[in-house]
């Protein structure tokens, strides 16, 4: 091993510890999960009145509805009465939902329907399930947890310019999903996707479909963005790759218009749903559609074969912290508000 004099001068990542620990993932949920504005969907999930999909969010069951009042609506998924989950589906279609413990019954509002051996009119604050912060900007579907945060508008300000550049966004309907448990650390996968310093090694099919030597990585305000040309095309075949804080993708690619989301649920320390989906103005996909669903597909699995291998490297004891290129100024710039959100 040959050591340099500017060691010193080499800036470290986060500490790998915080890849692995329980308490670190714990209080993670608390400090972000719990209070940050989170996609959970899309509304042409939810097209019709009646319309509902449930998930998980930092450990607390959540219903989205498409109520007869024409809103969507956001909810814990518990029932009132004395907690007991609501809707075990995870999505569908339904008039009213019902628990299934003692049958109290509930509009897609929340507001409760019939409560056998109760008096509807006096449960007080027993009468609905309790509802969720709710934003939906661009057809997409954000909650937040915490009842007294900021503005979706007002923290997200600068990525609603930015994205507002694209004025097809809201004309596009879920085409295709995927899921897939990554054994990785939620931050591993968000690092991996903040740096194409791997591209070149990682990713063949998409190093020479993108010209890499016009790439750059943009950190802005609560989101960055990624953006490179196709190779000998126009400049306006452009792909944007944009991160929003603290787990959300968004990938906009060249051709008609598109938009590819991927959704991180942190399991645990170690495990990571990833939800992606893919939108386009049509349901029936052009071959050019299907083409792009699979080079999308290919890259990410690509991603994920190698976070997986970065979380077995989080246990050794052969090191603690990794180190940042000039290149990676996506990645650092997520580990710093990752470090503001851990010690407010
Ligand atoms: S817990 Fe739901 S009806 Fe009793
Ligand atoms: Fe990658």
């Amino acid at each position: 091993m040959t050591s340099t004099n500017n060691v010193q001068s080499l800036e470290t990542t986060l500490p790998y510890d915080n890849y692995v620990s329980k308490e670190i993932y714990n209080k993670e949920m608390k400090a972000i999960f719990s209070k940050n504005w989170i996609l959970v969907g899309h509304t042409s999930q939810l097209a019709n009145i009646g319309d509902f999909f449930t998930l998980e969010l930092a450990g607390e069951p959540i219903i989205i509805t498409h109520a007869k009042d024409g809103n969507i609506h956001a909810l814990y998924n518990i029932c009132p009465h004395r907690g007991t989950r609501i809707e075990t589906s995870e999505k569908g279609k339904k008039k009213i939902l019902q628990c299934s413990y003692h049958g109290w019954t509930f509009h897609l509002d929340g507001k409760v329907h019939r409560t056998p051996n109760f008096d509807t009119k006096d449960l007080g604050e027993f009468s609905c399930m309790r509802s969720i912060q709710l934003a939906i900007r661009n057809s997409m579907i954000f909650v937040n947890l915490d009842p007294d945060a900021k503005a979706f508008d007002e923290e997200y300000a600068t990525f609603l310019q930015d994205i507002g550049q694209y004025d097809f966004l809201d004309s596009l309907i879920l085409c295709r999903e995927n899921q897939r448990v990554v054994e990785a650390n939620w931050k591993a996968v968000v690092d991996n996707y903040l740096e194409c310093d791997h591209c070149p090694i990682a990713h063949p099919g998409f190093s020479r479909t993108f010209d890499l030597s016009n790439y750059s990585i943009v950190p802005s305000d609560n989101y960055s963005y990624q953006c490179s040309t196709v190779r000998n095309k126009e400049e306006s075949d452009g792909a944007r790759f944009y991160w929003v804080w603290p787990n959300m993708m968004v990938s906009i690619y060249p051709g008609n218009g598109n938009m590819t989301t991927t959704q991180l649920y942190p399991l645990d320390e170690e495990r990571t749903l990833a939800v992606y989906r893919y939108y386009f103005a049509n349901t029936e996909l052009t071959e050019e559609q299907e083409e792009l669903i699979k080079f999308v597909d290919q890259v990410r699995e690509e991603d994920f074969g190698l976070v997986e291998l970065l979380q077995k490297g989080f246990h050794s004891k052969a090191f603690g912290r990794g180190i940042y290129s000039p290149t990676e100024q996506g990645l650092q710039y997520f580990h710093q508000l990752i470090g503001k959100a851990m010690n407010e």
